[in-house]
């Protein structure tokens, strides 16, 4: 799909469709007025016969309006005028985008940019339609025989400006273009199968993304190159499985020498939890292990698209998790890359296995601060379900950028506390730290056994166990949290400058 702004008159836009929104209660948005009163009060009548209602995702077809040049008008209900919020306006967005999709249209204008949307900017509302569109139109296609394209896609959609909001939405159109396309990226990652996304999968995915930019440079560490680094943790997990596991760094350079946000990835690529072994209900799911990973590829590559004037190092730790004959026992003990040494009681909480040493490895590139993104707990989808990732940090500054970036993109974070009050839960009787904590406030000790590794940078620890995926029907990897990844970035360069 392509993208573009357009200032000509609605009456003379030469597409196969203009979308303009309706409201509750008979209300009629600016375009959608312009097209009721070229064509007799058309709008109003089919309103006040009960056609449409205006609920956020009703969508009606009107075909051969009076004074237009397009041959279609979709009215798109958006809920009460002035009172649209962010999830009513992602309902009008997905079904705009899924009606043009199937009624035949090509091209299409959207004016349901121009209402009000919160707070939110017109720049905002057309970023986001562009992000809706990438889901609504997203197709698994990689391992289905019979996955046909669509009859007459949507291809082009354009935006309707005043000349004085191009500039404005021009730069929103590609922001959300990047964003669409690493969310595009994640989905794919995270919904292949865990016999094809293996870790020397997603190492090959980072080599060929390190072809494509210039301004991307991957390396990637084999067990050997760990076992030198002592990354002994790490390697007890993948020492279960018969897929070698992968260090896989991206270092994208966007501006000299300064300090890099560092994003550390979960790459789990299959979590049957090792002898720890997991129940078989739902056990395929635990192939989107690895979308941690997922988000920080779908983010470099969004960053690199745009060119943006900041250092980012992406660092993925990827193994499998299985039971076998040389996997981690409950009871032993390993030395992690920092020397802590670590009592593995459940083999199954094996993400802060790899992603310790990961942690500690990230101090060789002197970050100005490390995110990491992983599908650590199944304990933040009880405490947050799907609607907010669940945040920790060792520094305020950096959650409350986090918590903005979230409420920024509505790509939505919740802070949770790392107070030392629960530090004790990980006291093992054999080892410096046990790899659990009991049943308690299990994402918080999840996160404060990642903040015994974290001491000499400000970092913060994102769970996304609730927000990676959906199961159910419509199972299937969503691209979190790369909207709101994406939006910190730009977001600490704006504050920069
Ligand atoms: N990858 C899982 C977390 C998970 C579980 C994500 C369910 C999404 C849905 C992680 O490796 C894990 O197994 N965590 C354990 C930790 C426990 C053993 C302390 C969990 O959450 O059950
Ligand atoms: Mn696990
Ligand atoms: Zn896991």
């Amino acid at each position: 799909m392509q993208y573009f702004v357009t200032t000509e008159a609605l009456a003379i836009q030469k597409t196969d469709c203009i979308a303009v929104a309706v409201f509750e209660q008979g209300q009629l948005s600016t375009s959608a007025q312009i097209i009721n009163s070229l064509d007799n009060n058309i709008i109003e009548k089919l309103i006040n016969q009960g056609d449409i209602s205006g609920k956020p995702g009703q969508t009606l077809m009107l075909h051969d309006i009076n004074g237009l040049s397009s041959p279609r008008v979709l009215l798109v209900g958006c809920g009460q005028q002035n009172k649209t919020n962010e999830s009513d306006f992602n309902k009008a967005t997905t079904a705009l985008i899924k009606t043009l999709n199937k009624c035949g249209a090509s091209t299409a204008t959207s004016c349901l940019a121009e209402i009000t949307v919160n707070e939110r900017t017109k720049g905002w509302n057309t970023r986001q339609t562009i992000i809706a569109a990438g889901a609504a139109l997203y197709q698994y296609s990689q391992t289905k025989s019979n996955s046909k394209p669509q009859d007459n896609p949507i291809e082009q959609l354009s935006f309707l400006a005043e000349n004085d909001e191009v500039a404005e939405l021009e730069q929103a159109v590609n922001s959300g273009q990047a964003i669409a396309n690493g969310m595009d990226l994640a989905r794919n990652l995270g919904n292949l199968p865990g016999n094809i996304c293996t870790p020397t999968y997603l190492a090959e995915q980072a080599i060929d993304i390190g072809q494509r930019f210039d301004s991307i440079t991957t390396t990637i560490l084999e067990e050997a190159d760990m076992e030198k680094l002592g990354m002994a943790s790490l390697l007890s997990v993948s020492r279960g499985s018969r897929e070698p596991a992968k260090l896989i760094t991206m270092e994208y350079r966007g501006s000299g020498d300064d300090r890099p946000v560092v994003l550390v990835g979960k790459g789990l690529t299959f979590d049957a939890g090792g002898i720890s072994l997991k129940p078989s209900q739902a056990m395929d799911e635990m192939k989107y292990d690895m979308c941690g990973s997922a988000s920080v590829f779908g983010t470099i590559t969004a960053i690199a698209e745009l060119n943006l004037p900041i250092n980012v190092v992406g660092v993925i730790p990827s193994s499998e998790n299985l039971p076998d004959g040389d996997a981690n026992k409950p009871g032993d003990v390993v030395t992690s890359m920092a020397g802590h040494t670590i009592e593995i009681l459940n083999t199954d909480a094996e993400g802060r296995l790899i992603l310790c040493d990961a942690l500690t490895y990230s101090e060789r590139f002197d970050p100005a601060v490390v995110i990491d993104i992983a599908t650590l707990t199944g304990a933040i989808i009880v405490a947050l379900g799907s609607h907010a990732t669940g945040l920790m940090s060792n520094n305020q500054p950096l959650a409350d950028a986090l918590l903005q970036a979230g409420n920024d993109s509505h790509d939505r974070t919740w802070q949770l506390p790392i107070w030392d009050d629960y530090q004790q839960q990980l006291d093992s009787n054999f080892a410096d730290i046990a790899n659990i904590g009991g049943k308690e406030a299990g994402s918080v000790t999840a996160a404060c056994f990642l903040s015994r590794f974290t001491k000499k940078f400000n970092w913060a620890h994102l769970d996304i166990a609730g927000t990676a995926w959906v199961g159910g029907k419509a199972k299937g990897a969503t691209g979190r949290p790369v909207p709101l990844l994406v939006q910190f970035i730009q977001n600490r360069i704006a504050a920069n400058n």
